[in-house]
């Protein structure tokens, strides 16, 4: 599928993947961007870009009325980017309560569950379209720093296979984005290496093009999903050094 024509929808479309998502989708001629951010308030910048073009919706993807009215509003999509995210850089263990997994899950889970369930329907009406879910490489093995925020991309991960299974009756892509380190505000207590977010939403866009399903993004994320084929325990041990509340910025991984 092209991005030229396609109407697009980002969600998190004011933080650092999100951002270059509509730069690139602006690049690529998509006909109409509906760029979304919790306050509309963060989006007076992103829509200076192309007024013509760039439409702002308020959407709490954890909020079930929120992502039903955003799917009201933009009946005509053929691309849903599931972008939204969160980490709260908890352990497992280590945390003092379970808030911290709750809001992940609520978030990078049930949020992008919903948004897949809510437009659906919308997608199969325009031919099949396609989703990209932009999930993490900390979903293929846990990184005991941010240990409730992998939990909750393993689960976003398994659930896109599901999605998957059940769109591709109406021809629906259901693109797997799984990026290592990415250079934004979420990630600014992780160690190096990080990978341009300009590059994820490249890359991404590309995947809907070519018709690839899964897409790791960044020389870290090939590698690391290459030793998890060849040496899957060596990468967890590696992994478990990272542990909670660590000074890990400005470090290497
Ligand atoms: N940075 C990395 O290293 C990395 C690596 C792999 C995957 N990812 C994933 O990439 C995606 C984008 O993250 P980023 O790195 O660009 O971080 P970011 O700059 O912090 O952007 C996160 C975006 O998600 C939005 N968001 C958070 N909770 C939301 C909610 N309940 N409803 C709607 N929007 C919500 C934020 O909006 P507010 O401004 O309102 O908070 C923000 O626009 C996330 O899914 C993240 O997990 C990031």
């Amino acid at each position: 599928m092209q991005i030229k024509d396609a109407v697009v929808l980002v969600t998190g479309a004011n933080g650092g993947i999100g951002s270059h998502f509509v730069q690139e989708l602006l690049n690529s001629q998509a006909a109409k961007i509906y760029v979304c951010a919790r306050s509309a308030a963060k989006l007076s910048k992103l829509i200076e870009l192309d007024p013509m073009r760039i439409f702002p919706i308020e959407l709490d993807v954890t909020d079930l009325q929120s992502v039903e009215s955003a799917a009201q509003r933009c009946q005509d999509i053929t691309i849903l980017i599931n972008n939204a995210g969160n980490s709260l850089n908890q352990g497992l263990i280590a945390a003092e309560s379970l808030e911290a997994a709750r809001a992940e899950m609520e978030v990078n889970y049930f949020g992008m569950l919903s948004m897949c369930r809510a437009f659906a329907p919308i997608l199969k009406q325009h031919g099949g379209g396609a989703i990209i879910n932009i999930l993490s490489l900390l979903g293929r093995i846990n990184f005991p720093f941010s240990g409730s925020y992998s939990a909750s991309k393993a689960a976003a991960i398994s659930m896109t296979q599901g999605v998957r299974a059940e769109l591709s009756g109406q021809g629906t892509l259901v693109v797997a984005v799984m990026p290592g380190t990415v250079d934004t505000e979420l990630a600014k207590d992780w160690p190096n290496p990080k990978v341009a977010p300009s590059e994820v939403a490249k890359m991404a866009l590309q995947a809907v093009i070519d018709g690839e399903e899964d897409v790791y993004p960044g020389e870290q994320a090939q590698q690391v999903s290459a030793q998890l084929l060849s040496a899957p325990k060596a990468v967890e041990k590696y992994m478990a050094g990272f542990l909670p509340g660590m000074i890990l910025a400005g470090t290497d991984a």
